[in-house]
């Protein structure tokens, strides 16, 4: 190899380490933080209307410097193994690149090892499935470094089971609207009404 050849190598082999092209697997993390999801409710939910309250916080018993890269956290929502089955477009995959078992962003935050808690809206595109609750955090580089969930390792235990939005709500969604034409529309025949009574006035 020539040496701008062997420069330019090395430059993309390190530009790759900093974006971490080569992927990080969820193996390799360790679960460095305790996070807890609960709700007034129960374990049943509904998507558009109810809220689940998550807390984390850095777990002690990790050395005391294991967390001093955190910098941000993401916190989702994930499918549980009965959600996913039979849908590869949920998939697991153990790259995180192409894991597909977190779909859906509940917040971004930055770390902090304790007193951590976010109240969240179940947002109203939800499907109808099984969830658990995951937070991961991320370096200054934005590489993934550790992880939290409110489930354990074979995702069983305190699901979450989400409704998604229903004909219920659509049809009072539909009613709404239907109704809020006809009160513009009687307020429209009002106003005309009184102006014609009141031409008719001043015709007099
Ligand atoms: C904290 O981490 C230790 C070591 O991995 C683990 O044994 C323990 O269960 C964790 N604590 C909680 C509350 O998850
Ligand atoms: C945790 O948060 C509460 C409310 O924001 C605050 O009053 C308390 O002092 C915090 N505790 C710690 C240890 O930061």
């Amino acid at each position: 190899m020539e040496f701008p050849t062997v420069f330019l190598f090395g430059y993309l082999m390190l530009s790759c380490f900093a974006a971490s092209c080569f992927g990080v697997t969820f193996s390799s993390l360790h679960k460095t933080l305790i996070v807890s999801a609960s709700s007034p409710l129960g374990h049943v939910l509904k998507a558009g209307e109810d809220e689940l309250t998550i807390n984390w916080e850095f777990n002690q018993t990790f050395p005391p410097s294991t967390d001093s890269a955190y910098k941000t956290l993401k916190l989702k929502l994930c499918y549980a193994p009965e959600s996913q089955k039979d849908r590869p477009w949920r998939k697991t995959v153990d790259n995180l690149k192409k894991d597909k078992t977190c779909q859906h962003m509940i917040a971004e935050r930055p770390y902090s090892p304790s007193n951590n808690s976010f109240v969240w809206k179940v947002d109203r595109d939800i499907p109808s499935a099984k969830f658990f609750v995951r937070a991961y955090v991320f370096d200054g580089q934005e590489v993934v470094v550790g992880y939290g969930q409110n489930t354990d390792r074979s995702k069983t235990f305190d699901l979450f089971t989400i409704h998604a939005i229903t004909g219920r709500h659509a049809s009072i969604d539909v009613a709404s609207v239907c109704f809020s034409v006809f009160s513009v529309g009687s307020l429209a025949g009002f106003y005309y009404m009184e102006r014609r009574k009141g031409k008719i006035s001043q015709h007099k």
